[in-house]
């Protein structure tokens, strides 16, 4: 059966959309579902060019757990991946998907993870830091914010020219070129 994957976004959802089209020829996964906790996100505007149901919950939802997972098992979803998505994953969708999520974060693991660090957040420290490499981090999921096994990691050089705004653009290079293939090396062992 072909793997039918969930994306999870709370924001632009670029990374969702990447990876929808990267394997929209192929069919090798299917995305039947986006789930976002946010109403405004861009991603439902991508959802909806794309053609894909997008849905949102709450905060609360998310921690309870039951509504998310009814819509999971109501569209066969078998592996859950966050793209963008800032809620900590709680116990009971963790029970209902054991080593099926997985996360991308915009650094290099373990430096630069846990409560607080996303986005803008992330480049801003590892500029001030002064690091000459940053870069993206794909892993699973657990309790805690960033600290799942790592699946994968990616570098790009910095420069002391380099500001947060470049290293982002950076980072998301590889996200594109690197998640999609990551993802699928997962879901179809
Ligand atoms: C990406 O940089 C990803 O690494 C991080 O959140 C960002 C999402 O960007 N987890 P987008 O919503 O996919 O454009």
């Amino acid at each position: 059966m072909t793997p039918k994957i969930a994306l999870f976004a709370s924001g632009s959802g670029s990374n969702a959309e990447n990876i929808i089209e990267y394997f929209s020829e192929s069919r090798e996964l299917l995305f039947p579902i986006i789930v976002s906790n946010k109403s405004d996100a861009f991603v439902h505007e991508r959802a909806r060019r794309l053609g894909i149901p997008s849905y949102t919950f709450s905060a609360a939802q998310f921690r309870e757990g039951t509504a998310i997972i009814e819509l999971l098992q109501a569209n066969a979803i078998d592996f859950i991946v966050l793209a963008g998505f800032l809620l900590k994953i709680q116990a009971p969708i963790l029970q209902a998907y054991p080593n099926k999520i997985i996360n991308i974060h915009p650094a290099l693991l373990p430096k630069y993870g846990g409560k607080g660090m996303y986005g803008h957040h992330v480049h801003e420290a590892v500029v001030a830091a002064g690091e000459r490499e940053s870069g993206i981090t794909i892993h699973y999921v657990n309790e805690n914010y960033d600290e799942g096994a790592i699946i994968f990691q990616a570098r790009c050089e910095l420069t002391p020219f380099d500001t947060p705004e470049t290293v982002a653009e950076k980072v998301h290079q590889l996200e594109y070129k690197y998640f999609p293939e990551t993802i699928k090396s997962i879901v179809t062992c």
